[in-house]
């Protein structure tokens, strides 16, 4: 289907807004797919694990500094902008949730968002209680940061493989779907995300069992395409200006 026009969003509508690495390949993000899930000569799961962490902190550190390095020279394209606009007009009837960590949607102007796999540019302890803060540090090769309150390693604030994800953004999705569908129609929008990693990939399911309207942006079919109502094939940077009602077109 092409996307001619936005979605009918009446005013006690409701949006909720799911994205994935896709919606950050415009920028120059390399997708996860694209790197054949690997990274370097290693698979990602040996970087991005708590396993791997314990394995070779040094490997993972080297791994999230390039990723630092290279998201701080990346701006959020028309897809990001188009997202942080639609907030701005619906206000508390709208919530991204993103898995992404690169945060480009805050720049680009989100506020009401949860990250559900962390943020590249915060930092936490592997062991103790310290909040996570805030750490644009691209470590030098070799280095492994360490905790000032208790010794421990630090490690990025990221959720990888094999953890949960926070029991709060969990919560605060949920709130937001009953407070949703209770007050008007919910409309779901999934763009560039492959549909293969898990809570996110179920949210689909979730939200048609609630009766939302459910849409799929994404360069090729999605693992869990068929799940959708419809379905956009395209670049989020072209098509979600057009869907959520953009620039130039109020
Ligand atoms: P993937 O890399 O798995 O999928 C990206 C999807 O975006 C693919 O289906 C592409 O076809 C699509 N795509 C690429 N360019 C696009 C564009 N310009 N417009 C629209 N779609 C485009 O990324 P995710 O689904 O985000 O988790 O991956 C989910 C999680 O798996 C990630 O958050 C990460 C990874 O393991 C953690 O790091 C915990």
């Amino acid at each position: 289907m092409h996307a001619r026009s936005p979605i009918p969003l009446g005013d006690d509508a409701s949006l909720l807004v799911l994205t994935g690495a896709g919606v950050s390949a415009e920028s120059g993000v390399p997708t996860f797919r694209d790197a054949n899930g690997l990274w370097e000569k290693y698979p990602v799961v040996r970087v991005a694990s708590p396993e791997g962490f314990a394995a070779d902190p040094a490997l993972v550190w080297r791994f999230y500094s390039q990723r630092r390095a290279r998201a701080k020279g990346v701006v959020p394209n028309a897809g990001h902008v188009a997202i942080a606009e639609v907030e701005r007009r619906l206000g508390e009837r709208f919530l991204l949730v993103t898995q992404n960590v690169d945060g480009l949607h805050r720049q680009a102007g989100s506020a009401r968002m949860v990250e559900m796999h962390g943020n590249l540019f915060r930092t936490r302890c592997s062991r103790c209680a310290r909040p996570p803060f805030e750490d644009a540090t691209v470590y030098a090769d070799g280095t492994v940061p360490t905790c000032d309150a208790c010794g421990a390693f630090l490690r990025p604030d990221i959720v990888w493989f094999g953890e949960m994800i926070a029991t709060d953004d969990m919560a605060r999705i949920e709130a937001f779907v009953n407070r949703a569908t209770t007050s008007g129609p919910l409309t779901f929008v999934a763009a560039g995300t492959s549909g293969v990693v898990y809570p996110a990939a179920g949210m689909v399911n979730a939200v048609r069992a609630r009766g939302a309207d459910t849409w799929l942006v994404n360069a090729e079919p999605a693992n869990n395409a068929s799940q959708f109502a419809h379905f956009v094939e395209g670049k989020s940077g072209e098509v979600l200006p057009v869907l959520l009602g953009g620039r130039g077109s109020r």
